[in-house]
């Protein structure tokens, strides 16, 4: 675990509340797009990597989803969203205390159905970094499992609360990912900080090639 990173992120989660953070969205629409190109069971896991206090959560919970499972550097934004789903939609929920730039839990899951990260991969700024993400995704994803990420850009900004970003389009993530993952749909997307600022973003859905 990057002591020095869990204290940065836990100190942002201790300070603001969930609707003031840079990157809150009161509903996930542009992942929840992507989600419905997905064909998923409703029992098959999902992982939402560096969760936060994502609302996407409480959509995967609303839309019927089992077996779901938050993972995050700091405990505080987990607790955080443990909080606000109540006791009953929380026991719905696996909680996973990691970092996936030194995994430990995360990459004893397998059969991942989906890999959803938003805004998470851009911090990693090192190859080594790159390279224990890209690992664990291959590791957990089955055959035929889907991956979204949502990353800063090109045209986004070049730091996220007070960190340096890795800006990305849609082909570097694909060659990020490799050969054994289909691109399935990608778009740009402005999202709009509770500031009003705009942050450019590029969405991406891939698919983990059957053989
Ligand atoms: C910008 S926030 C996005 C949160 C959430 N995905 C969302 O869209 O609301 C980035 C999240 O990644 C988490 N994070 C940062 N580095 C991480 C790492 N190395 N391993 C796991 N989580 C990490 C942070 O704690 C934070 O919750």
């Amino acid at each position: 675990m990057n002591n020095l990173m869990k204290e940065h992120w836990n100190e942002i989660y201790t300070w603001l509340e969930t609707d003031e953070l840079g990157w809150y969205e009161k509903v996930p629409e542009p992942s929840i797009k992507l989600l419905s190109r997905c064909n998923i069971s409703k029992d098959e896991p999902i992982l939402d990597l560096g969760a936060g206090a994502s609302t996407f959560i409480d959509y995967l919970i609303d839309q019927g989803f089992k077996n779901i499972i938050a993972a995050d550097i700091s405990d505080s934004a987990l607790n955080k969203l443990r909080e606000r789903l109540g006791k009953e939609k929380a026991s719905i929920v696996s909680w996973i205390e990691d970092d996936i730039t030194r995994p430990i839990h995360i990459q004893d899951l397998r059969d991942v159905a989906l890999w959803h990260d938003r805004a998470v991969l851009h911090f990693l700024l090192e190859e080594k970094q790159q390279q224990a993400y890209l690992s664990t995704l291959k590791k957990v994803i089955k055959k035929g499992g889907y991956v979204i990420i949502a990353a800063f850009s090109l045209k986004g900004a070049k730091k996220c609360s007070g960190l340096d970003v890795k800006n990305y389009d849609q082909n570097m993530l694909a060659k990020f990912l490799g050969e054994d993952f289909r691109m399935i749909e990608y778009f740009d997307y402005t999202y709009y900080m509770p500031s009003g600022e705009p942050r450019p973003y590029i969405y991406t859905l891939f698919q983990k090639k059957k053989v």
